[in-house]
């Protein structure tokens, strides 16, 4: 707008008007804009002349400052959007009479509530991204022509006061992520023209329940809700929001059933209801056919699945998972021209699985895993091309994995684990070039193992099936195989030297098959194996030296092979958890580290073992030298001092412990253990609590210690945090602490660290994560040098490349951008350093530490956290409403 010409508008003579143009800068202001800058020029005094103002003089006219915006000679807009002001906005800004707009937005304005309720005729006010407190004034209405207000990332606390309900010209209340403290009113539901009513993200508003009111807001099109702590149910007379196009009321403590007029809202594109504890069932009207969202995970809702849904022609995304549907799947649903995201994980749902599905929509993610499924897969789920995941595990599924299968170079993951498959699979999964994970367990597979891999490929599992013939030599090829689970099949042979060059893999488990032959004698590299089990095979020869250079392997089982000759002693210097070697046929002696406590197990039914000191139940390798009758004296005494000294170790160590503990826990005297889990385990904190020992330290962090742990089941390993709580959390905060855990540990994806589960008491936390077998990117950029084996082939000595860094870098993105718009429940890390980026063997780069940092710096004092950066609580508004619209993309394991 340039302002300026108005001056002459008036006058006709265009020789005349060009020439005045041309002398512009000399123009002469009219007295009312004189006053007007003359207000403007001491506002910018009063917020101490920030440079950002700096084109602010009394030399030009205000219409021609950026910030500025006139019309009819007169100021009527005024946007201040991100000029670092520090200072309160003086009163005197009312001193504009004819000000419309005022846009103070990402400042880092202090203070309550901007004085400026004489600004009489404002219609829009956006305080957003602020440093304000306090409460919104009780008069807030003297702003009456106010069509906008937007208060969102602000500290602003206390009541939303009634006196809002009377902004009848409201088309726009945006009140996100605050401090308030009290309720809202009903009478917002008077705001006959109101749009947009977003009060997502202000969990510390009183529990309250939706007002039937607001089912009066005729023009509402958006109500977001999100973590508001709403409680209640959702009222019937929210049926009659006809212009509702987007509703999401998730993360609350809603309960009940959903309105059945709800699904009849012709105008409702987008229905978000996850995590509530809304049931009952589904109502069977739906009459929204433009919706093209719905998501009302995690709830208890029960019954079918309404085939209406199938006549929702607009539908992209249902997600439907962690409920109690039953029934079968309405085939009509598998029509639908839009449908990309189809997520019924984690229900009872019967009958098979309609065949079209694929056929008629760019189908991209099918996971319908952890329900009663039978029949077999659809043929056609990837006929366009499009589909990233098919996730089936646990099911009854039966038949042959679909040929078209093969073909779809799309894939990402294959997840078939846990049903009654059979024949072999098409080839062409094994090389399809995106493909990451392949879960084939407990089915009845046949066929050979691939002799090439898709490069990307990491994770194997083709255990309990009935796959057969040798590992090929070509199996050097699979370079990025992290986890290779084969164990329960028929796979025989040799095991090839080849297999032991994969240099990523962490994790191999071959036992229960057919393998003879010896064990190569050289280890080309295995630099990361963490777990090798080869038990239950007809393995001979000797137990190769080479596995004692391993430095990672922590899970070491050969038990009921015929392996004999010595057990080599340098497998005393791995620092292994577990160790099998019973049923076998090994001589000689226990090498001397295994010979204490611990490892009670691991040498059973070999009968030529032996050992000299310690405390296994095996014969005395010096038993013919010296007669348990004639024990020397010698002898004796020094076992008796043995024994003594470990009695007073012993004895000092639980004083101290006792001592303490009591010191911690003055009031308790006993504690239990909570356990949360936020997926099926195989291991229960028994096994986590036991392996908390100085042996398995792994690291130690401002919140606590790292504890290396293997799962004594599985022998995958375990990363365990344990934090220590100097004083006991108090109720609230300990409710706090789980709340935000279970968020944590509801969220899949790749660049995330997995929270496998949660295990508590009064004094201590312990979090159980997946373990990262590279460590933290902390470590490389600015730790010491990786430990180095004897047996290192070059490669492993890198210091990390700019490809790797690249790739780490685009992870941890990845990763904080699911957090942040992708998932369910918006997250905010606020403590991202290297140190909480961990590396997997594959250097995948993995945040962790979410969340905690506020949860710490809490409870706790400040200096637990004095590392926070960037501006408390960001949202970007663009973000939150992307947000908004988006779901939770993830993928089971993956
Ligand atoms: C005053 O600001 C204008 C831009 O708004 C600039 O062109 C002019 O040079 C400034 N004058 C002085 C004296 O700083
Ligand atoms: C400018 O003023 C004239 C007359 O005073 C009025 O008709 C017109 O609507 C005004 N324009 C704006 C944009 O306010
Ligand atoms: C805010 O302004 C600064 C410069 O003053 C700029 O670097 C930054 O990108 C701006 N931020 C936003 C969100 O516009
Ligand atoms: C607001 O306007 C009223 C009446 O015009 C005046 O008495 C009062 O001082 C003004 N308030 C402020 C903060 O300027
Ligand atoms: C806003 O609240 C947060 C959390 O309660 C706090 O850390 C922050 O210091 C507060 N900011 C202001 C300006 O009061
Ligand atoms: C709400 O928060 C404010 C500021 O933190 C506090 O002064 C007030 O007591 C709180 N009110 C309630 C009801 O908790
Ligand atoms: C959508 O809302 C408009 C009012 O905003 C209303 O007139 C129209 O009837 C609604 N559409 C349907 C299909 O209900
Ligand atoms: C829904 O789909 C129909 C055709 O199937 C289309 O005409 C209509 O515009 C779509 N509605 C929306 C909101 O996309
Ligand atoms: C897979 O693709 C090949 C070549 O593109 C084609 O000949 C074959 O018919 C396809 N198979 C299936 C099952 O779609």
């Amino acid at each position: 707008m340039s302002k300026p010409l108005f001056l002459f508008a008036k006058i006709s003579f265009p020789a005349l008007f060009l020439l005045l143009v041309l002398f512009l800068p000399l123009q002469i202001i009219s007295q009312n804009l004189h006053d007007e800058r003359s207000i403007l020029l001491d506002v910018k005094q009063q917020l101490g002349n920030p440079p950002s103002l700096q084109s602010w003089n009394s030399s030009s006219s205000p219409c021609d400052w950026p910030e500025i915006t006139c019309t009819n000679n007169t100021i009527i807009a005024i946007s201040l959007h991100n000029k670092t002001i520090r200072e309160k906005i003086p009163a005197t800004i009312c001193d504009l009479k004819n000000l419309i707009i005022l846009d103070l937005s990402n400042n880092y304005i202090p203070g309550e509530f901007p004085d400026i309720l004489n600004c009489s005729k404002l219609e829009y006010l956006l305080l957003l991204q602020n440093s304000f407190v306090g409460p919104i004034p009780a008069d807030i209405d003297r702003l009456s022509r106010l069509r906008y207000l937007d208060l969102t990332a602000n500290n602003f606390s206390g009541d939303i006061p009634t006196a809002i309900g009377r902004l009848r010209e409201l088309f726009y209340l945006f009140l996100v992520q605050n401090e308030f403290n009290g309720t809202w009113p009903k009478e917002i539901g008077n705001l006959a023209n109101l749009e947009h009513l977003v009060m997502a993200y202000n969990n510390k508003f009183l529990p309250s329940a939706l007002p039937k009111e607001f089912g009066a807001l005729k023009k509402l099109k958006y109500l977001w809700m999100k973590q508001a702590n709403l409680i209640g149910e959702i009222p019937e007379s929210f049926n009659n929001l006809w212009s509702l196009e987007h509703l999401d009321l998730s993360l609350n403590k809603l309960e009940g059933t959903i309105p059945g007029g709800m699904l009849m809202l012709k105008n409702l594109t987008n229905l978000y209801l996850f995590n509530n504890r809304l049931s009952g069932r589904i109502p069977m009207t739906i009459e929204a056919l433009n919706l093209k969202e719905i998501d009302l995970s995690k709830n208890y809702l029960t019954g079918p699945i309404p085939t209406g849904f199938g006549k929702l022609q607009n539908l992209t995304s249902l997600n439907l998972f962690w409920n109690q549907l039953s029934g079968e799947i309405p085939a009509n649903i598998s029509l639908i021209p839009t449908l990309e995201t189809f997520k019924v994980f984690s229900n009872q749902l019967s009958g098979v699985l309609p065949p079209a599905f694929g056929l008629h929509s760019e189908l991209k993610r099918f996971e319908v895993s952890e329900n009663k499924l039978s029949g077999k897969l659809p043929q056609h789920l990837c006929a366009r091309g499009a589909l990233l995941g098919v996730v089936v595990s646990n099911n009854n599924l039966s038949g042959e994995v679909p040929k078209s299968l093969g073909n779809c170079t799309s894939l990402l993951t294959i997840q078939l684990s846990n049903n009654c498959f059979s024949s072999e699979i098409p080839s062409g999964i094994w090389t399809s070039p995106d493909m990451v994970s392949v879960m084939l367990s407990g089915n009845s597979f046949s066929g050979a193992l691939p002799s090439r891999l898709a490069r990307n490929l990491s994770r194997v599992d083709i255990s309990n099936n009935k796959f057969s013939g040798p590992i090929p030599a070509e199996i050097s090829s699979w370079m990025n195989i992290g986890v290779l689970i084969a164990n329960n099949n028929m796979l025989s042979g040799k095991i090839p030297v080849e297999l032991t060059s994969l240099w990523n893999i962490s994790i191999l488990l071959l036992n229960g098959n057919q393998f003879s032959g010896e064990l190569p004698s050289q280890i080309i590299s295995w630099k990361s194996l963490t777990n090798l089990n080869l038990s239950r095979n007809k393995l001979s020869g000797l137990i190769p030296k080479a596995l004692g250079s391993l430095t990672s392997l922590t899970y070491l089982d050969l038990s009921e092979n015929q392996f004999s000759g010595q057990i080599p002693s340098e497998l005393g210097h791995l620092k292994l958890n577990i160790l099998d070697l019973s049923s076998n046929q090994l001589s000689g002696m226990v090498p001397i580290e295994f010979q204490y406590g611990g490892y009670e197990h691991s040498f059973l039914n070999n009968p030529k073992l032996c050992v000299n000191v310690g405390t296994l139940k095996l014969p005395r390798c010096d038993v013919k030298v010296v007669d348990s009758d004639k024990l020397s004296t010698k002898y004796l005494v020094m076992i008796l001092i043995f024994a003594l000294s470990g009695f007073l170790v012993v004895v000092f160590f639980t004083l101290f412990m006792v001592r303490d503990y009591h010191r911690k826990n003055h009031s308790r005297d006993h504690t239990t253990w909570k356990l949360t889990r936020f997926q099926n385990l195989d291991f229960d904190e028994h096994n986590i609590l036991s392996g908390l020992t100085e042996n398995n330290l792994i690291g130690r962090g401002g919140s606590g210690k790292v504890y290396r742990i293997a799962n004594n089941r599985s022998g995958e390993l375990l990363a365990v945090k344990r934090i220590c709580n100097n004083r006991r959390l108090d109720h609230k905060l300990q409710k706090q602490f789980i709340a935000e855990v279970e968020i944590l540990g509801t969220i899949r994806h790749s660049n995330i660290v997995k929270l496998l589960c949660c295990i508590s008491n009064e004094s201590s936390s312990l979090l159980v994560y997946e373990y990262m077998e590279s460590q933290s990117l902390d470590r490389w950029l600015h730790g010491k040098k990786q430990r180095t084996s004897s047996m290192t082939s070059s490669v492993h000595n890198f210091v990390l490349d700019w490809p790797t860094r690249l790739q780490i870098a685009i992870g941890a993105a990845k990763g904080l951008r699911h957090m942040h718009e992708y998932c369910s429940a918006p997250i905010i890390h606020r403590d991202v350093k290297s140190s909480n980026i961990l590396l997997d063997a594959e250097f995948n780069a993995k945040i962790a530490d979410f969340g905690l940092a506020k949860m710490l710096v809490k409870q706790g004092e400040a200096d637990t956290m004095s590392g926070i950066a960037g501006s408390y609580g960001y949202i970007a508004p663009g973000k939150t409403i992307k947000a908004l619209f988006s779901t939770c993309f993830h993928f089971h394991n993956l």
